[in-house]
């Protein structure tokens, strides 16, 4: 009896010492056996994404343009081309810049853009009311824009004034940058050294109109769109001129509501929508030393644009089921305090994983919606907000936020590929979001692309890809990942955090399988 008691203690010891290997065993191989499924049809694209969806911002803003692109005609220190910095415009061609938005913005609807034509020191001197009430000179103008659009082969899309300027203000500055005959805006044109028109097709009506554009209704806007639309002649010989509204903010529906029902949609190409990723505007908290709640809590409102998107949508189908007109998501992108001892009203921050994250994730989202978002703008391309660089005198940075745009810049053009996502959660406290977002796309030479972020600050995801309608024969790969979530690239250390050769990924029938660290993202290359 006592020994087979003493058996029995026997057994208990050998199992309880065989759970203590053999659980933390099935634990990890539970966790490496995928939770994360991504299911790709290679043959049954049908969706363009549009290109410009991976534009950017640049308004008349802190150190935007004035330190940022433009550095002054004369500037000997640093190389330039017409005052615009060699190596901006070299990086951001890397990029693939598709399209710039400027002048604003909040800018947009105080700027006269006749103060900004013509000889530089005729130039009158304006106050810039909404970015640090700083001394505006004008010397950076529509020939610079425009001429930098053409360098970086880039779609220009202007905002117009409508807040502040006239209906005549806004026709003229149509036929001064795209008339090609003989009027008196395309002479003057001429006289100040420009022949050929641009052919600039996008063109915003003012900007927040419900705010800093003006504080109208959604129905009051929506008549004086009417009329400011009507005299936006389309001087571009064989070309569109795509007129947009000012759009919503985050989940104002009832404004998407009003531009679709009032306006006369001869009338309308798109209508914009602004959200930032923000963790409360009281209390934003700082861009690089932040704890996992703040970031979790800016991702939740980070992936809040696919729900936003999706209810715009849903309006717009209601009223437009062919979407002929464009969700224009026209500002997008994380916003935190500024760096201590920075201006404040220049909105200048750096730039972590944390915007990596965001930027994955949200340009994962307008590539799934390409039937109906054809337009977005990061806010803001230099030294402005979730930036892809930044500047310091002669020194420049490409932020995580560049690289991300960089890697994604496969997608542009090419067909959207129908993907289903079963993923991970990702939980703090009683939130949980989801670890994963992709989407996939397949360009002109056949190539497939995925782009794949993961959010989770903790977990390794490991990833299984089905593919279907193509033999897979080959796959490669680029990661953007970091140490720590609070990582960013200085002007110290510029290169810390840049994609590197992702060789994790292993493919076998079609099935790909990999594993990705926690706040990464990945581009796979299949052919
Ligand atoms: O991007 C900064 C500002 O944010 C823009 O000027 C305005 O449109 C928005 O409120």
């Amino acid at each position: 009896m006592v020994r087979f008691e003493n058996n029995i203690h026997k057994y208990k010891i050998i199992i309880t010492m065989k759970k203590a290997i053999i659980l933390p065993l099935l634990f990890s191989f539970l966790l490496a056996v995928s939770q994360n499924i991504i299911a790709i049809h290679a043959d049954q694209g049908k969706t363009i994404i549009n290109k410009n969806i991976y534009g950017n911002f640049a308004e008349h803003l802190g150190h935007g343009i004035y330190g940022g692109f433009y550095v002054g005609d004369t500037n000997k220190t640093i190389p330039n081309t017409d005052g615009v910095r060699n190596d901006v415009i070299a990086a951001l061609r890397k990029m693939k810049i598709p399209m710039l938005r400027w002048p604003g913005g909040c800018f947009a609807d105080t700027y006269h853009w006749k103060d900004g034509v013509g000889p530089k020191d005729k130039r009158p001197k304006m106050v810039n009311t909404w970015w640090g009430g700083v001394t505006e000179d004008n010397s950076f103008g529509t020939h610079n824009f425009l001429n930098l659009c053409e360098d970086l082969g880039a779609e220009p899309y202007i905002s117009g004034n409508v807040g502040s300027g006239t209906v005549q203000e806004l026709s003229q500055w149509l036929q001064y940058v795209n008339f090609d005959g003989v009027s008196p805006m395309s002479d003057w044109r001429r006289q100040n050294g420009r022949d050929k028109p641009w052919r600039v097709q996008y063109w915003g009506l003012g900007n927040e109109a419900w705010g800093c554009g003006g504080n109208m209704t959604a129905e009051y806007y929506a008549n004086v769109f009417r009329r400011y639309a009507t005299f936006m002649t389309n001087w571009i010989k064989g070309g569109h001129l795509y007129r947009i509204a000012s759009g919503a903010s985050d989940d104002d529906y009832h404004w998407t509501e009003v531009m679709m029902r009032d306006i006369p949609h001869n009338l309308l190409d798109g209508i914009g929508l602004h959200h930032y990723s923000i963790i409360d505007w009281n209390n934003k908290s700082s861009a690089t030393k932040f704890t996992e709640q703040e970031y979790f809590a800016t991702m939740k409102s980070a992936l809040q644009m696919e729900e936003l998107v999706t209810k715009h949508s849903a309006i717009m189908d209601k009223y437009d089921p062919g979407k002929k007109i464009a969700l224009a998501v026209d500002e997008w992108g994380g916003w935190y305090d500024v760096e201590p001892g920075t201006n404040p009203g220049f909105l200048y921050q750096q730039n972590t994983m944390r915007d990596a994250m965001i930027a994955g994730t949200t340009l994962n989202i307008f590539n799934n919606h390409a039937d109906r978002v054809r337009m977005a703008n990061l806010a803001q391309t230099i030294n402005v907000l979730q930036a892809v660089i930044l500047t310091n005198k002669e020194k420049i940075i490409l932020t995580p936020t560049y690289h991300v745009m960089e890697m994604y810049n496969v997608h542009q053009n090419a067909t959207l590929l129908p993907l289903k996502l079963t993923t991970d959660d990702y939980k703090v406290g009683n939130e949980e979001l989801p670890s994963l977002s992709a989407s996939a796309s397949k360009d002109s030479e056949g190539v497939v692309h995925i782009s794949i972020t993961n959010i989770n600050a903790h977990t390794q995801e490991g990833i299984t890809i089905n593919i279907d309608g193509m033999n897979c024969n080959k796959v490669t790969g680029r990661i953007l990942s970091s140490a720590k979530l609070q990582d960013d690239n200085t002007f110290e250390d510029p290169d810390k955090i840049e994609p590197k050769r992702f060789t994790g990924a292993s493919l076998k029938d079609n099935v790909i399988t990999l594993k990705m660290p926690p706040f990464s993202v990945v581009v796979l290359t299949l052919k």
